[in-house]
């Protein structure tokens, strides 16, 4: 007499060694049609590119001294852009990486990025903006004491580029207490769904917190902006 067939589907799933990240991913998908029918996000302007989104943004949102704190910053391509739209004297563009590259790979359903692929040596990017400054480290031992002397002057952006749950997570629930009503929110890859897609689920989840949708970018939401409560 053979086994059960439920058995041997189960050791023979085991056996084949698949990648349960990626099945969970294929099966969390679905969780973005949801939550962009909920939040009526196809109505909210929608552009091509996230540089267009950021214009939009700047012009249609932003007022005064922005703070802009950029959490992900690689080589500088956001941050620049960012600098470069904002024209106010006395805005601050704070970018924090470690620039070392990512705490841990970042699996999506097709490839795998591994977690040095954005190791650029510990050296931040060269800006020639004084309105520009960096805090290098894991956002882990830098956010903390930065927060502790933070004086937030104006409107608050928060730029979510780190593409991984834990570092996305980490940074909403620590800038909790200064994402005040009216402050935006950037994601860069709001469409991973396991990884910044499930990270504001849980901060908003967690905290009571709300928002918005402000604008998206690229195909189905691969850039987000919301607008907290
Ligand atoms: C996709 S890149 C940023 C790209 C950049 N914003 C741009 O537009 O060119 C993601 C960055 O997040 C950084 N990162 C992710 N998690 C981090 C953490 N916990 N602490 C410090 N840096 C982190 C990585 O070092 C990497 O440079």
């Amino acid at each position: 007499m053979g086994y059960p067939v439920r058995w041997r589907v189960q050791s023979a799933v085991a056996r084949w060694g698949v990648d349960s990240r990626k099945l969970e991913t294929l099966q969390q998908l679905p969780r973005i049609g949801t939550w962009a029918k909920e939040r009526g996000a196809a109505d909210r302007p929608g552009f091509e590119t996230r540089e267009q989104m950021y214009a939009h943004l700047v012009d249609t949102h932003l007022d005064g001294p922005v703070d802009y704190l950029e959490f992900g910053v690689h080589k500088g391509k956001s941050i620049r852009e960012w600098s470069r739209l904002v024209a106010h004297p006395d805005a601050r563009f704070v970018g924090f990486d470690s620039f070392e590259g990512l705490p841990e790979h970042w699996e999506q359903v097709v490839r795998r990025v591994d977690a040095d692929v954005f190791d650029v040596g510990g050296q931040a990017p060269q800006v020639d903006d004084p309105r520009v400054s960096f805090e290098v480290g894991w956002f882990q031992d830098t956010l903390p004491p930065f927060l502790d002397k933070f004086e937030p002057q104006g409107q608050l952006v928060v730029h979510c580029d780190a593409d991984i749950y834990s570092s996305t997570l980490f940074v909403l629930t620590q800038c909790d207490r200064i994402l005040t009503p009216g402050s935006i929110v950037v994601f860069d890859e709001f469409a991973s769904v396991l990884n910044e897609f499930s990270a504001l689920a849980d901060y908003c989840s967690a905290y009571r917190r709300d928002y918005d949708v402000l604008a998206h970018a690229s195909y189905f939401y691969g850039h987000l902006a919301i607008r907290m409560r």
